[in-house]
């Protein structure tokens, strides 16, 4: 029975990349994509969602636009990494697939409160505020959800956007503390893991000597996302963040990691958005989330490449 899946998102090449690996995966039901403010703003983030669908063949899919702005700060971007579009690297088509007319707040409270409750899981690929909105829209959503698996967040390997935050909590931290206080299981997937996850040179070149159409453009995607944290890191390859979400709930096996508190910054200009991940137990509190801390690349680059390979 295929695991009922909706996916939040910013796209932003590695959430192409995350979405790409769900529609090639059979062990997912995609339900719907909740496109939030991100990496670029909503109006982007919307279209690039729907581009991505019918790049992977999947016109059918159903993508809902949800937050404009996170729940309290202003909007912060990053085109600086993405380019401006969000998409830069490869030239996708305009999308001919329609925007649902619904809000993505409402999408999400209607399809938890009427499906069978614990069988969907959120994919959080960005800002957490589509969901923090619709957890306070309607509370009754909380226990009905199976597990959140989120990319965000880091400890040990520090911030990307400052030196204490990584960019999906930075940019919404209020969000991110609605959803882990929650009560709802969590996996967090932070910089620590996807630092791991490198698109060395040899890696890429692999998607881009395969023969479908989707192989190319995923080798164009990472030829553009990579050079900013190339630069930066003096690394062979940049970190491959959001696919890690979707390979985690396909081969958890890859993954390493264990249960902690996990807090969010929230009052302080110097650390807001940090998430404090209590790794060695030292506050006592009851853990929140279930944190990854290490991945076998090389299994997760297998793992990507074989199902990307699958696609139109
Ligand atoms: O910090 C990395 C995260 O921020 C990724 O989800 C990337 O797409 C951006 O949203
Ligand atoms: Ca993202």
């Amino acid at each position: 029975m295929p695991r009922k899946i909706i996916i939040d998102t910013d796209p932003g090449q590695d959430d192409a990349v995350a979405i790409l690996l769900a529609f090639a995966s059979p062990e997912f039901d995609v339900l719907g994509l909740t496109a939030v403010a991100g990496n670029v703003p909503l109006a982007l983030t919307e279209k690039n969602t729907r581009k991505i669908c019918e790049l992977a063949g999947r016109s059918d899919a159903r993508v809902f636009a949800g937050a404009v702005r996170p729940l309290i700060r202003p909007l912060v971007t990053a085109e600086y990494v993405h380019g401006k579009t969000g998409l830069d690297g490869p030239d996708l088509p305009e999308p001919t697939m329609p925007l649902q007319k619904q809000h993505a707040v409402d999408f999400l409270v209607e399809t938890l409160m009427a499906q069978e409750a614990g069988t969907i899981t959120l994919c959080t690929l960005g800002p957490l505020t589509n969901i923090a909105l619709a957890l306070i829209r309607e509370p009754r959503i909380a226990p009905r959800i199976q597990r959140i698996v989120a990319m965000g967040g880091g400890f040990f390997e520090g911030g990307n956007t400052t030196p204490a935050a990584e960019f999906n909590i930075y940019v919404d931290p209020q969000a991110a503390r609605v959803v882990f206080h929650s009560g709802i299981p969590i996996t967090l997937i932070p910089l620590d893991c996807t630092h791991k996850a490198l698109t060395s040179r040899a890696r890429v070149e692999k998607f881009r000597r395969m023969t479908n159409r989707t192989g190319p453009i995923v080798a164009q995607l990472l030829d553009f996302f990579e050079r900013f944290d190339e630069r930066k890191y003096g690394t062979d390859g940049g970190p491959l963040h959001d696919p890690c979400v979707l390979a985690w709930l396909l081969k958890p096996e890859l993954f390493s990691g264990r249960d902690c508190h996990v807090a969010i910054e929230c009052e302080s200009e110097l650390t807001m958005g940090m998430t404090v991940v209590d790794w060695w137990g030292v506050t006592g509190k009851p853990p929140t989330a279930h944190v990854i801390k290490d991945v076998d690349s090389q299994g997760f680059f297998d793992l990507l490449s074989d199902r990307i390979a699958r696609l139109p």
